[in-house]
């Protein structure tokens, strides 16, 4: 189904990816230290009590080079000689969680290696930085353990000691195949190399292989966007991430190396997700929340049809697995009563955990009104629906949501009662601008500077 131009156009605003809520930009109520330190532990008893174990997700900044639409926190490092140190930071943060909480051992289900780019260290690198963080913790039955990996800087030596160390999911920063948006992106890769990236990957026992790819990227026409897709057919990634792009040039100067206007309109960025999705499902992969799809065999659809899937931080994931810790610069943690991010300069970030400090730059503590509508928004970007008739999901907040949805209503993009609201396929596309009538905090005081990338 193709989306109304009009629709798009009148729904096109600046919005959150709600990927948290409370949205970052409206976090108020920022934890001290020990408040951090006592909401991960009340998180820890609960959870570990049923076996539930944590997650871990470390940032790793280098990249090589700039990618110039990268709305990632990067660091464009030309020499190795800054992995090491890095590290060591790194480990020595973990050993001020473990030593703050007590010295407990905490019981591990899944560690995440992002950034950047974490294959912008060595093999040796790695293994050092993994078991640093495996072996001062207990490791839950199948763990899992994932790497983002530019494909251009990602060796067999590499893949072969994450895979001794466990590691099963890789995803691989794609974007685009076509060589006119590549150079224009400044991000040149071609499909042999992500070929022998994945086939290396898949010998070597990695099961779950994810794609990444933007659509809205600057110069991309139907035809580009059709060829990708062919080529990720032919490849055959178990998991997509299939993003809209995201232009926020007030926040990363990168993405002026380009000129607006080679960037697709509105209407043009909305056909070429729809060309995707129509070609991925032809292809045998299912969409999953917003942006992503998997082949029936992944995790991800699983727990999309069985009503576990979850989003945080990373975007969808196949479940709730809290706590999560936040190593490295720029990290978010969630204690799901609370968040908080590390230093987003590497220097502070550094400085400040040499210091011996936990180098929290901000955060937030939960009220009763930001935990009930989280659910909401959850359920909306993960279900496509909720309902707040039952007394534990009520706040009065959500009184005014079916005013604020009424026109949604009317367009067509929801069914709506006094109490629960559901998504129809036509409104899938506004799935953000949904969320945003739940956002309690947004509708108390609109942005007074540029936050948020458009919703279209
Ligand atoms: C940390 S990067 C991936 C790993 C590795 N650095 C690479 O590029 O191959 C995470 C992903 O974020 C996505 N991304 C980065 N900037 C974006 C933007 N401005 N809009 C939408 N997606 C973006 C890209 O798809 C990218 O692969
Ligand atoms: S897309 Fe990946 S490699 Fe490119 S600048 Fe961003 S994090 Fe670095």
């Amino acid at each position: 189904m193709s989306t109304d131009s009009s629709l798009l156009k009148k729904y096109d605003v600046p919005g959150p990816r709600y990927t948290s809520y409370p949205t970052v930009p409206y976090w108020s109520d920022s934890p001290t230290q020990a408040q951090w330190i006592h909401e991960i532990a009340a998180a820890l008893d609960l959870n570990e009590k049923n076996n539930i174990g944590s997650a871990v997700y470390v940032h790793v900044p280098f990249c090589r080079s700039l990618c110039t639409y990268c709305g990632c926190n990067t660091r464009i490092a030309r020499s190795n000689a800054v992995g090491l140190p890095y590290i060591e930071t790194v480990l020595k943060e973990w050993d001020l969680y473990l030593e703050a909480l007590g010295g407990r051992r905490i019981l591990l289900k899944e560690l995440h290696l992002g950034g950047g780019t974490p294959t912008f260290l060595s093999a040796s690198e790695l293994e050092y930085l993994i078991e640093g963080i495996l072996s001062r913790s207990r490791i839950a039955d199948h763990p899992e353990l994932s790497i983002e990996a530019d494909p251009r800087t990602t060796s067999e030596d590499q893949l072969r000691t994450l895979s001794k160390l466990g590691f099963k999911r890789l995803s691989l920063g794609i974007q685009d195949f076509d060589p006119r948006v590549q150079e224009i992106v400044h991000r040149v890769q071609s499909e042999e190399q992500v070929r022998q990236v994945t086939e290396t990957a898949r010998q070597l026992g990695f099961t779950g292989v994810n794609y990444d790819l933007i659509y809205g990227l600057p110069l991309q026409t139907q035809q580009s966007v059709q060829q990708t897709i062919e080529a990720v057919r032919r490849l055959r990634p178990d998991r997509i991430a299939f993003y809209a792009y995201a232009h926020v040039p007030w926040i990363k100067p990168g993405q002026r190396r380009f000129t607006e206007e080679d960037l697709p309109s509105g209407d043009e960025k909305r056909a070429l997700y729809e060309l995707g999705r129509r070609q991925l499902e032809e292809s045998g992969y299912r969409e999953v929340g917003m942006d992503h799809f998997a082949l029936e065999t992944d995790a991800l659809w699983q727990s999309a049809c069985n009503g576990k899937l979850h989003r945080n931080f990373m975007g969808y994931t196949p479940e709730l697995v809290a706590p999560q810790f936040g190593l490295g610069v720029s990290s978010i943690g969630d204690a799901w009563t609370a968040f908080a991010q590390n230093e987003k300069l590497l220097e502070s970030y550094t400085t400040r955990v040499e210091r011996g400090e936990l180098p929290l730059l901000r955060g937030h503590l939960l009220n009763e009104e930001d935990r009930i509508l989280r659910k909401h928004v959850l359920n909306v970007m993960t279900t496509f629906g909720t309902d707040w008739s039952s007394p534990e999901l009520q706040t009065p907040y959500l009184q005014s949501v079916p005013e604020k949805l009424a026109e949604f209503a009317r367009d067509g993009l929801v069914e709506l009662t006094a109490s629960s609201c559901r998504v129809t396929d036509k409104g899938r596309p506004f799935l953000r601008n949904i969320c945003m009538a739940f956002d309690a905090r947004l509708s108390r005081q609109a942005p007074k500077t540029q936050l948020f990338s458009r919703t279209v």
